[in-house]
């Protein structure tokens, strides 16, 4: 089973990127799923109906988020209608959506599930505790992909080893930079500590950079929006043995537009 996972998709730049991107890639025809982040694809906050459709129709068919889940309002009416978008599942019980889901490629079950780190980020519920809570209550799936996404590097390295021979992959977002760390770990879980983001290059993190850096040199408040220019894809491909579920290789898969 062949896996693509692209990384934090930012604006409408991002999203547009994205379409060109798997529209012309050339392993396309040998991928069984493709996962994206999309928790920037909202003018670089939070996802929209018409952003998921897009990103849809691109061929993307889950779509995972993180902090920025809830930026816009209007995901609350229809996060808990599609299955196909999951939200960090360690949020307090009761919040809207579903912190994983179920989906079937070829005869396969395949559970994806989205986390968040606690260190720099809001305090949600342990991390590691939920994702055990999620993998007891699914005995049966061996294919299960982790969004891992959180700022610091040694949580997510160390999600990786927790989590190592008891899911396929565990894949860092959020920074937005990707990491050369990919890897299978010995107990055949793919990682990466974070798979980079799909938007402007020449931004901060997608975002215009002199607003950026104008906010930081005068500590005054300033509204981002996302940068212009060329983009950057950056995604990574696994492929995982159809029986055990156990990864068989990881490799970043990285498109610079001129
Ligand atoms: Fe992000
Ligand atoms: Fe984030």
């Amino acid at each position: 089973m062949n896996v693509l996972f692209i990384g934090d998709i930012v604006g409408l730049e991002g999203q547009e990127y994205v379409e060109e991107v798997l529209g012309r890639l050339s392993s396309r025809q040998k991928l069984d799923l493709i996962v994206a982040n999309g928790e920037n694809a909202v003018h670089g906050r939070g996802l929209n109906r018409k952003a998921a459709e897009r990103l849809y129709d691109a061929g993307v068919e889950i779509i995972t988020l993180g902090n920025h889940t809830f930026d816009q309002r209007e995901l609350q009416e229809f996060i808990d209608e599609d299955a196909r978008i999951i939200r960090p599942c360690n949020y307090p019980p009761g919040t809207p959506g579903g912190g994983f889901t179920v989906c079937k490629v070829g005869k396969k079950k395949v559970l994806v599930i989205n986390v968040m780190g606690r260190t720099f980020l809001s305090q949600l519920d342990c991390p590691f505790r939920t994702v055990d809570a999620i993998l007891e209550a699914h005995p049966d799936i061996k294919h299960v992909i982790v969004d891992m996404h959180a700022e610091a590097t040694s949580e997510k390295l160390a999600m990786g080893w927790y989590l190592d021979g008891r899911v396929s992959a565990v894949l860092g977002t959020h920074t937005h930079v990707p990491t050369s760390d990919e890897r299978v770990l010995p107990q055949g879980t793919a990682y990466i500590t974070d798979v980079g983001m799909v938007g402007p290059r020449d931004g901060i993190l997608g975002m215009d950079r002199d607003i950026v850096i104008g906010r930081l040199l005068s500590q005054m408040p300033a509204r981002f929006s996302v940068a212009k220019g060329p983009r950057q894809f950056h995604a990574v491909l696994f492929e995982l043995d159809e029986e055990t579920g156990r990864a068989v290789n990881i490799s970043r898969v990285p498109v610079y537009e001129p």
